[in-house]
């Protein structure tokens, strides 16, 4: 069990889902309306200005982008309104994690964030990575990135006391994984085939109601850090390596103090020590319900979760409008 932070006992655990809440609220007056940028904005102005409230010396280490490419929440940027007493806390925020989703009203969009203590979440910079996560239960080593789907899939159902054929792989829908989709299929897998949304995709294979044992293929570097930051709290494995496209990606992760451009990062590697990792539904999902708009209130539906502690909180919440 990793040692409580002390650090984050002073920034209340609670107050992570006031930050989620606020974007979600924002983001979901967008849901269905063909709109991503706005729907991001509403979230990441609605996210930054809880963060501002609250007395912590944030730093941003994944957010919205680098500097000169987003006017807000961008790495670095300092958040909160600590003083010389305030704690230093690292963010990984993802304001809107589904923005096509919420543009489309269509499943599991969330408001995301994970803090820990300085230096502990790993500086993700915005390229691919392969991904690999099971839940928790499993020996340790089940699964292995540098291993092929099939010999990962076999180990898993072997562990699992289960035939290949009857486990279920959650797999983004893209061209790229056409390859892996096709030797899933031939192992006889189930596939649910998500449009977007990997964070959730990942955090899936805790939850034994959704039925997804194994989360494969490459999405975005810094959601792997906020689902690792989710799995370090609820249990699980899970792998990652940076997938670069070209030598601009390769020399973005070198600025962020990336060396080892091929290396495979366990959990413990993406998210260390004690961390925080708090969501709030945008849309409806496997995970959480998303913001509800009824006549004079609203309702939001969150988790918040600790990796010292273990606990998992769900929080319902109602919102008076006007
Ligand atoms: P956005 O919220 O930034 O649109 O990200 C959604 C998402 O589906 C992530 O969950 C996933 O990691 C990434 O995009 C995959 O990237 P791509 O759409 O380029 O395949």
């Amino acid at each position: 069990m990793p040692k409580a932070s002390h650090i984050l006992d002073r920034v209340l655990v609670l107050e992570m889902v006031r930050v989620t809440e606020a974007a979600a609220i924002a983001a979901s007056a967008m849901v269905g309306r063909g709109d991503e940028k706005a729907a991001d904005a509403a979230a990441v102005e609605a996210m930054r200005e809880a963060l501002n409230g609250l007395d912590m010396n944030g730093t941003v280490v994944i957010g919205e982008g680098e500097r000169d490419e987003a006017p807000m929440l961008y790495i670095g940027e300092k958040v909160g309104r600590g003083n010389g007493d305030s704690p230093a806390i690292d963010i990984a925020l993802d304001p809107l994690e589904g923005t096509t989703i919420t543009a489309k009203a269509g499943p599991n969009a969330l408001a995301v964030l994970a803090i820990a203590e300085k230096g502990c979440l790993l500086n993700a910079p915005d390229v691919y990575m392969d991904k690999i996560a099971i839940g928790p239960g499993y020996p340790k080593g089940t699964i292995d990135l540098t291993k092929s789907p099939t010999e990962n899939v076999k180990a898993l159902a072997k562990a699992k006391g289960v035939k290949p054929k009857e486990i279920i792989a959650c797999v983004l829908d893209r061209p790229r994984h056409e390859k892996l989709i096709a030797e899933l299929r031939g192992l006889g897998c189930g596939i649910m085939l998500i449009p977007d949304g990997d964070v959730a995709g990942v955090i899936a294979t805790s939850d034994p109601d959704t039925t997804i044992d194994i989360y494969m293929g490459q999405g975005g570097a810094p959601e792997g850090v906020l689902a690792a930051a989710a799995l370090r709290c609820v249990g699980g494995q899970f792998q990652g390596r940076l997938f670069f496209r070209n030598e601009d990606e390769r020399a973005r992760a070198r600025k962020w103090g990336i060396e080892d451009l091929d290396k495979v990062y366990d959990l413990k590697e993406l998210a260390q020590g004690d961390c925080i990792f708090a969501a709030t539904g945008v849309t409806d999902g496997s995970l959480l319900e998303g913001v509800k708009r009824l006549r004079g209130k609203m309702t939001t539906d969150s988790v918040v979760m600790r990796a010292s502690s273990g606990t998992v909180r769900w929080v319902k919440g109602e919102h008076r409008i006007g």
